[in-house]
């Protein structure tokens, strides 16, 4: 990485390690792997090809309804996105990455907007080994200034737009319009698949605040104590994550043994992963599954999430269709915008105490 700001001294022929990105030793990679059963694959083409018959779209939403309950994690295929803008998108993050440290902080990012490059995120008060950048769906992009409920104040988020490599914005814009299709694709099967309105979702996301962000994993000398990202849950509606063919993605097992299971690359592929406001819309019928990534000793990784966030107003709480006598509401209502501010203010220093989570909002 590039900084080091807290390292060891360093003995003769032993790497130098930076404690900033150390893991507790439960948190370390382990160096076996489980075989076993991966997340589900799912084939998207019911909703994808131009003549859908209704029974197979039937047993898509069955599909996807049960790989929301038993893993919150899936993977698509045949999905719409053009495979060609999926490439370029990676090209351009691997020449903006390879940049040097002074060229990519051209385009830091800061106060002012949640787009740009960085390398200083903490996941749960540990470094992460990586490097970053975000870029807003859309522009502006509406937020509160701070996270204090009481203040009423909003700003409006555009982007760093980065000078090198050539196009990278358009390439951005471009698949940002495809990310938007394929999430209100998934947002309906969804929501068919917990009885609601296929549509039902819709209305959250007029001026949304979902945003694409570029990862880049430099190899770690040091891959079995530290962290491309540390264990956490996805905050907003829900994930759509590129990975290259690199492998290191891990999700946590929700059956029996909460053991950690690799994410095998599938060309072409994308996968999909359940988030926060999920859970609490459907009243914890679905839940957003902690994930890690491994980093690799000699190889770089590259991924690409689009993260799906409402609108920073949105008043999330439990779905109201959802909730009977029987099932009275698990959460208390949050504000989005308010909630991923408080969030982010976490990311970018050690704090000592926990960054907020979802599980803060639980009615006991
Ligand atoms: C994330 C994340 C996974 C990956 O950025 O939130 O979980 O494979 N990334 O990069
Ligand atoms: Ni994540």
């Amino acid at each position: 990485m590039n900084e080091s700001s807290s390292s060891s001294s360093q003995a003769m022929g032993t790497i130098d390690v930076d404690q900033a990105f150390i893991q507790e030793p439960e948190h370390r990679p382990s160096l076996s792997t489980i075989e076993g059963q991966g997340i589900p694959v799912i084939d998207l083409s019911p909703v994808t090809s131009n003549n859908p018959s209704l029974s197979s779209i039937d047993a898509l939403v069955k599909e996807i309804g049960s790989a929301c309950k038993e893993w919150g994690f899936f993977q698509v295929t045949n999905h719409g996105v053009p495979l060609s803008l999926r490439r370029n998108l990676l090209e351009a993050s691997k020449s903006f990455f390879a940049q040097s440290l002074q060229d990519k902080k051209k385009v830091s990012r800061d106060e002012t907007s949640a787009s740009g490059y960085y390398d200083t995120e903490h996941t749960k008060n540990v470094r992460d080994w990586k490097e970053v950048f975000d870029f807003l769906a859309k522009e502006p992009t509406l937020f509160p200034l701070t996270s204090d409920e009481h203040d009423d104040r909003i700003l409006h988020w555009t982007n760093k737009n980065p000078q090198y490599p050539p196009h990278f914005r358009d390439i951005l814009k471009e698949y940002i319009k495809e990310m938007e299709k394929l999430s209100y694709k998934l947002l309906e099967l969804i929501a068919l698949s917990l009885g609601l309105e296929s549509k039902r979702f819709e209305e959250f996301f007029g001026d949304q605040t979902s945003f694409v962000r570029l990862n880049y994993y430099p190899p770690c000398p040091y891959s079995h104590l530290a962290l491309g990202v540390g264990p956490h849950k996805d905050s907003g509606a829900l994930t759509i994550l590129a990975q290259d063919d690199v492998g290191g993605l891990q999700v946590k097992r929700k059956t029996h043994d909460q053991e950690w299971i690799n994410v095998e690359p599938i060309p072409h592929a994308y996968i999909i992963n359940l988030a926060d406001i999920i859970q609490v819309w459907s009243n914890g019928a679905y839940e957003s599954v902690e994930h890690r990534v491994i980093v690799n000793s000699e190889k770089e990784r590259f991924s690409i999430p689009y993260f799906l966030f409402p609108a920073h107003d949105t008043k999330v709480k439990p779905l109201k269709e959802l909730i009977h006598e029987d099932n009275p509401p698990k959460y208390r209502p949050y504000r989005s915008g308010k909630f991923l501010l408080k969030r982010f203010e976490g990311n970018f220093q050690k704090h000592r105490e926990e960054n907020l989570q979802i599980h803060h909002f639980k009615i006991a």
